[in-house]
């Protein structure tokens, strides 16, 4: 096992730290936001593979991040599903949404011919992965059910998915429903891409924040463990890592993951604390995106190694708290891999 990553999410502790970028391949790239200018419409750029492959591959070759992760979007999973989701230049996604419990049953099978283009992607990538950096891993994703309920059912993104929350505790039934045909759909949309060559996979459960306490087990942790369960019957010892941005005390380790991502929001010694049982488990994030974005560079220093330092008696992996702001300046992401490669050296 070379990839740094792999070793890591392993539960092996070394003495490198991996790192790479959520939202790596994105717009705070001059060379992604030409690529972007030729689509009209981002979900079409997702859904051709050569030029996901391409801009898959940009950050790798600029900044030589340990793990590439495929350029796609969680909302893959409801266009397969057959509901229109569209991406509106400055606001973001817009989805149909769902108003009534009898819309449910439109979306209870999927298109596997959208999932087959992204795995296209992962093929096309991990080839020039192999021949080119064989020390890059490959990271595959889906968004977490309950995310991709809210904005099915949001119909696009929302300070408090009200919507969502109000469908979720009038319409149980259907709510679970919902989440069923979701998570049926993201078990195959994985295992295609694991199957195409992804090495690790991703759970994006960005707005588990909104998830009660007392509803957090049913509608976040259980719906990953199902899919946990049921990627690993075909793809054993696969690492997966679960991202549940917001959680917060509610933070809790679904069955069999391999890392838990952390929020900037949630204290990194915190989580060794909880976690300190759950033997193998890999920990990555948590370094602030406007910080990143926005700092001078000795604080940017200084608060990078006051990460680094916290974390080196666990696997650890660096990365931000969430995706790198578009306005983040190319050179301030150079200076802090600078810093993580440097520190590994000097210790
Ligand atoms: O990380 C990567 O480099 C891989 C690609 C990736 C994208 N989206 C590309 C993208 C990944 C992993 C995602 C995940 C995703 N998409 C999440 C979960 C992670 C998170 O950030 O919380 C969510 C909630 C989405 C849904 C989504 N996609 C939103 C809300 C938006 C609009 C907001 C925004 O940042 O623009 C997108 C669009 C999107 N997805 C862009 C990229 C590069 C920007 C669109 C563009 O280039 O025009």
């Amino acid at each position: 096992m070379t990839k740094l990553m792999l070793k890591v999410l392993h539960g092996n502790c070394v003495d490198e730290v991996p790192i790479w970028i959520m939202r790596q391949a994105g717009r705070y790239l001059p060379q992604y936001r030409n690529i972007r200018s030729k689509f009209a419409n981002f979900m079409d750029f997702c859904l051709t593979p050569e030029a996901a492959a391409e801009v898959t591959m940009q950050p790798i070759e600029i900044f030589g991040m340990d793990a590439a992760i495929i350029f796609s979007d969680i909302l893959v999973v409801p266009k397969a599903m057959g509901m229109r989701v569209e991406f509106i230049e400055g606001i973001g996604p817009k989805l149909d949404g769902i108003s009534h419990h009898s819309e449910i049953e439109m979306y209870s099978k999927f298109d596997v011919e959208i999932f087959n283009k992204i795995a296209t992607s992962i093929a096309i990538t991990k080839r020039i992965i192999d021949s080119k950096y064989p020390n890059t891993a490959l990271i595959g994703f889906a968004g977490g059910p309950f995310t991709v309920a809210a904005y099915m059912i949001d119909g696009g993104g929302s300070r408090d998915f009200a919507k969502t929350m109000i469908f979720m505790i009038q319409n149980k039934q259907y709510f679970d429903k919902l989440m069923n045909y979701i998570v049926y759909a993201t078990i195959q949309y994985l295992s295609l891409q694991l199957s195409a060559g992804a090495e690790i996979i991703k759970i994006f459960d960005s707005w588990a924040s909104l998830v009660p306490e007392h509803l957090f087990k049913a509608y976040v942790i259980a719906p990953i463990n199902k899919i946990i369960k049921e990627v690993r019957l075909l793809h054993k010892d696969i690492p997966i890592i679960v991202f549940t941005r917001g959680a917060g005390t509610r933070m809790e380790v679904p069955d069999g993951a391999s890392c838990m991502a952390i929020d900037q929001y949630t204290d990194l010694l915190w989580c060794k604390k909880k976690f300190q049982n759950c033997k193998k488990l890999a920990l990555q994030g948590n370094y602030d995106n406007f910080s990143l974005a926005y700092s001078k560079k000795p604080d940017i220093k200084h608060d990078v190694e006051n990460i680094l330092g916290k974390m080196t008696d666990v696997p650890y992996i660096f990365n931000l708290g969430h995706g790198i702001l578009p306005a983040t300046p190319v050179d301030n992401l150079k200076y802090l891999i600078d810093i993580v490669r440097k520190w590994t050296a000097n210790k």
